[in-house]
């Protein structure tokens, strides 16, 4: 784990309110694994206060990339940064997907924001693997497919794709799935995951999950991150040093 101060390089509005923040950053871009992420400092002043955490999405030579939408006031002043910005980060953290191995096709599992963590993941899978990605949202607009291979998309008002969530779509298309060795990746909202490790668990699928939650350290020293383990009720993991990826197996959401 590092601590460095690095430099913004570009900013990119993808959609309304969802942003592709470039960083400089050698050090980070040269070590962090897909589905770690890192911990920052929005603002060099002391407010706010606390690091925010971001999945890694994308890295390029130096450089590597964090996609977020705007909820409160961190992720506001991460909106109004510009080219040359300094950052204080904290990172690689946690651990990332583990998506090497013996499976022909990796299904993605997207909701709204949870899409952040795959482009980066996808360029690294192996090319002898087929990809599939699900990717839903409430609506079009929280249907983000940036950096996604083979989509199929979902939206709970029908306004793009199948209507229903996108775990009812995965359900749909299970003989799909059910034709090959899979491997489901999931990253969204708390609800949707825990959906997914249903589905999963049921139909026997390998399925690894990216959570989420408020966090503060980043890296196991506050223990403000516990999720229950499902293979010790005495015990609670920490998302941040833990997970963030965990088997689906191993959790209780
Ligand atoms: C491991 C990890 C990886 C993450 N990766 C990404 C990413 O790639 N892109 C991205 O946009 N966000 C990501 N997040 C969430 C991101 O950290 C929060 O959106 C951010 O901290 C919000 O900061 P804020 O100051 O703008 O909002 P705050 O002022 O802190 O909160 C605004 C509102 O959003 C809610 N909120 C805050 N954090 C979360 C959260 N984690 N989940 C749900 N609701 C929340 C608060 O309860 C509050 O209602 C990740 C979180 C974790 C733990
Ligand atoms: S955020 Fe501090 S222990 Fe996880």
């Amino acid at each position: 784990m590092l601590i460095v101060d690095a430099n913004v390089e570009k900013i990119i509005e993808l959609e309304n309110q969802i942003y592709l923040l470039k960083i400089h950053s050698p050090e980070i871009a040269g070590s962090i694994k897909p589905g770690q992420f890192v911990n920052l400092r929005v603002s060099l002043s002391n407010y706010p206060l606390l690091r925010r955490p971001f999945s890694v999405c994308d890295v390029e030579g130096e450089f590597f990339y964090i996609m977020f939408n705007v909820l409160g006031e961190g992720t506001q002043t991460l909106s109004l940064k510009h080219q040359g910005d300094e950052l204080d980060i904290l990172g690689p953290l946690g651990h990332g997907f583990n998506f090497e191995g013996d499976y022909e096709t990796a299904v993605i599992v997207a909701g709204g924001l949870g899409s952040a963590p795959f482009p980066y993941m996808i360029r690294k899978i192996n090319k002898s693997k087929k990809i599939l990605s699900f990717v839903g949202g409430r609506t079009f607009r929280e249907v983000i497919t940036y950096g996604m291979n083979n989509i199929l998309t979902a939206t709970d008002d029908g306004s793009l794709g199948f209507k229903g969530n996108v775990v009812q779509l995965l359900d749909e298309n299970i003989e799909l799935l059910k034709k090959g060795k899979v491997k489901i990746f999931g990253c969204g909202p708390n609800a949707m995951l825990r959906t997914l490790s249903q589905f999963s668990i049921k139909n026997n699928f390998e399925c690894e999950i990216s959570t989420e939650c408020a966090m503060a350290c980043g890296f196991g020293i506050c223990q403000g991150c516990p999720v229950e383990s499902s293979t010790d009720d005495t015990k609670y993991l920490l998302v941040c040093k833990d997970g963030p990826v965990f088997n689906v197996k191993d959790i209780i959401l």
